[in-house]
């Protein structure tokens, strides 16, 4: 009998560990949504934008790993139709909630799709790729094909802006880091053979974290 209730009690805690987790995980992305939301877009992506020609009214852009939707409007605003596109559901209940951004519905579709999931049968050729802080985050294991997909779909002479994250990128756990890629300068210029490179930056700075860094590429990109 008191065999039987330890039993009981181990499977009760096990079970209360397991929704603990869960939750933690489910609301990780929800916090940086909530943080993200009063903070301004990436200067990067701004500054990037300015630099190209503004679209024709008929030009598609996609924001890969969109969240809540900072680049997404500055796509918006310059006048591309937009195919925002993120693993998390709970990123477009932020996004949509945005008059800023529902005010250009007409012109945004959204796809709640992971990045390894995603059917690149269903999009319709790119003008422009933006893919802010986010392609890291693919597992190493779908990298190359994901990045031959996305760059099949990119027409000639359009763009790709966004990050690699270089290996010297340690702030994140080596459980997150397993199932991130990673790619060094000469990688990430390997990616890119088939483009011509408009600007190409290395950032690294120190992290809050004691002898952590933030290492990555800052690229904008046209494709030949
Ligand atoms: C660091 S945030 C960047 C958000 C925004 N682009 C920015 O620059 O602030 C990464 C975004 O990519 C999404 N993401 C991460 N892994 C993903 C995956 N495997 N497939 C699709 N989206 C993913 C996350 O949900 C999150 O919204």
């Amino acid at each position: 009998m008191k065999k039987r209730y330890k039993y009981s009690i181990a499977i009760i805690v096990a079970i209360l560990v397991t929704i603990i987790i869960l939750l933690i995980k489910s609301n990780r992305w929800e916090s940086y949504y909530t943080i993200k939301l009063n903070e301004p877009a990436r200067e990067f992506i701004v500054q990037a934008l300015k630099k190209i020609p503004n679209p024709k009214s008929s030009d598609i852009a996609l924001d890969l790993g969109a969240g809540v939707g900072h680049e997404t409007l500055l796509l918006l605003e310059k006048g591309f139709n937009v195919i925002a596109l993120d693993k998390q559901k709970i990123a477009f209940d932020f996004m949509l909630k945005r008059p800023e951004i529902t005010q250009y519905k007409d012109r945004l579709k959204t796809i709640s799709s992971s990045f390894e999931d995603l059917d690149f049968t269903l999009l319709p050729d790119l003008d422009i790729v933006i893919a802010s802080f986010s392609i890291p985050f693919i597992n190493p294991k779908n990298f190359d094909e994901f990045w031959n997909h996305l760059f099949a779909k990119i027409k000639s002479g359009g763009y790709f802006i966004g990050n690699t994250f270089d290996p010297g990128f340690t702030t994140f756990n080596e459980k997150d880091r397993s199932v991130m890629s990673f790619h060094t300068k000469q990688q990430t210029m390997d990616l890119l053979k088939k483009f011509t490179i408009l600007s190409f930056k290395e950032v690294k700075e120190a992290s809050k974290s004691p002898g952590k860094y933030t290492h990555h590429y800052e690229i904008i990109a046209q494709k030949k």
